[in-house]
């Protein structure tokens, strides 16, 4: 069952997403080549409680951490760690959701650690392309399958590939809600798009083969040929217009 949300409760997601915007702001400022990954989910985990909100990835299906940071080949829901440095000439990608006023958000980024080989950069560039990409064709009356198609599209067009194995959501009072929002597709399939509906895009974007694997941790999704991958995820609304990007600043 997909939630369609009322201004009122809409007008609450915005204020969840505004903040985590402001917190992955920060967070962003503060990767630097030295600093381990336990020191980013400290910070992040702080920046949320102080500002009345509640880390909600901590404790989800047990996940035991406030952020997933996962660095180079692993795609996601990489577990932060005191043994894990960050390297100059690395990526990492910063997945972080919370909830305020129990209303949740859910948003990713792929930066530089340091200086980073252009291959690098290009990857972290067409993965964002990507989310605007999707974001571009979440609009009232289109599919489902039109996101999907145009995050492909994009992602092929460059010569990587999309995940498949995971995919965005529904979301609103819960981290998850229907619909699935797959990274590839066809144009004019699945479920329409109405005003009111909340989702996260988030292409998963692998420079070698769709392919992934986990970890024995469990958590840790990595690139199955241990190349390099990249995220990026925002909370969006459809509306009848542009859908709004609502873990982006406040205007
Ligand atoms: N933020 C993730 C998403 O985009 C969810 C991570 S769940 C966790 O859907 F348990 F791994 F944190
Ligand atoms: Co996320
Ligand atoms: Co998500």
């Amino acid at each position: 069952m997909i939630i369609l949300k009322n201004p009122d409760q809409l007008a609450k997601m915005r204020s969840a997403g505004h903040l985590l915007h402001d917190v992955l702001q920060q967070v962003r400022e503060m990767i630097c080549p030295g600093i381990t990954t336990m020191d980013v989910n400290r910070y992040t985990d702080e920046l949320i409680r102080k500002a009345g909100a509640i880390p909600t990835e901590l404790g989800y299906y047990d996940y035991p951490a406030s952020i997933c940071a996962s660095i180079d080949d692993e795609v996601v829901h990489g577990i932060p760690s005191e043994n894990v440095t960050l390297m100059e000439g690395s990526i990492l990608s910063v997945d972080v959701t919370l909830a305020l006023d129990g209303w949740q958000a859910d948003s990713a980024f792929t930066a530089p650690v340091g200086k980073i080989s252009e291959a690098k950069q290009r990857l972290i560039r067409v993965t964002e392309e990507c989310f605007w990409k999707g974001a571009a064709a979440a609009i009232n009356g289109n599919r489902i399958g039109d996101i999907g198609f145009a995050v492909q599209s994009h992602a092929e067009k460059n010569g990587y590939n999309a995940v498949r194995d995971l995919t965005g959501h529904g979301i609103g009072r819960k981290l998850h809600e229907s619909p699935e929002g797959p990274n590839y597709g066809k144009p004019g399939r699945g479920p329409r798009l109405v005003p009111g509906m909340t989702i996260c895009i988030e292409p998963m974007i692998n420079s070698s083969t769709a392919d992934v694997k986990v970890l024995p941790d469990k958590w840790t999704v990595v690139e199955a040929n241990g190349n390099l991958s990249a995220h990026f995820e925002h909370t969006i609304c459809i509306t009848n217009g542009e859908p709004i990007i609502m873990t982006l600043e406040k205007h």
